[in-house]
This record gives C-alpha cells, sequence and structure tokens, in this order.
C-alpha cells in the first residue's frame, strides 16, 4: 500500500530531501521544475547521503565525492555501469507517496 513520505511543500523547487521510508529504506526526493523524482538516498561509491547533494537541473552531486547522477533515470554520470535505483512514487495533492 502506497505510504506518505513528505509534502511537496517540503521539497523547493531545485532543491532535494532526504526521507526514511517506515521500511527503513533511506530515499531521496528530488524537485525539478515543479515535478518530483525519487531514488534510493545512500549514494553506490560509498554511503554518501543523496538526499543532501547540489542539484543542477535534473543532475545531483553527492556531497562526498562528487558522482553526478540523473534523478530522472538514475545515471551515474561518472560510471555508465553504475546506476541508482528509483524507487516508485506517486503525488496525489501535495503528498508524495512511495510503493
Ligand atoms: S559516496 Fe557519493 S561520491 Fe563518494
Amino acid at each position: 500500500m502506497p505510504t506518505k513520505i513528505a509534502s511537496v511543500k517540503d521539497i523547493p523547487a531545485g532543491e532535494c530531501i532526504p526521507v526514511d521510508a517506515p521500511d527503513g529504506r533511506s530515499i531521496a526526493l528530488y524537485n525539478v521544475d515543479g515535478q518530483i523524482y525519487a531514488m534510493n538516498g545512500v549514494c553506490p561509491h560509498a554511503g554518501g547521503p543523496l538526499g543532501e547533494g547540489s542539484m543542477e537541473g535534473s543532475v545531483v552531486t553527492c556531497p562526498w565525492h562528487g558522482w553526478s547522477f540523473d534523478v530522472k533515470t538514475g545515471a551515474c554520470e561518472n560510471n555508465p555501469d553504475v546506476t541508482v535505483e528509483c524507487p516508485k512514487i506517486t503525488v496525489v495533492g501535495d503528498d508524495v507517496l512511495v510503493d
């Protein structure tokens, strides 16, 4: 059953936030031009917090060592063999729900 993990108003345009899903997963939420995207919040390089990175367009840069990821696809710009899982989310009104 989808569960609310955040409110859209908590994620300003062009920014990201880290959230903890009820099942313990760390999820990073991004607001790209008003559209909300989600990725696993743990950087595949060494575990950095991808919900605390800096954003430029749809690309977030990990605050620890600078790897960059497209939040729309999870694709890593530094290593084509690496992709971050993008959990399925739904936005209903102001609620961000995760499956
Ligand atoms: S932990 Fe993210 S770039 Fe190293």
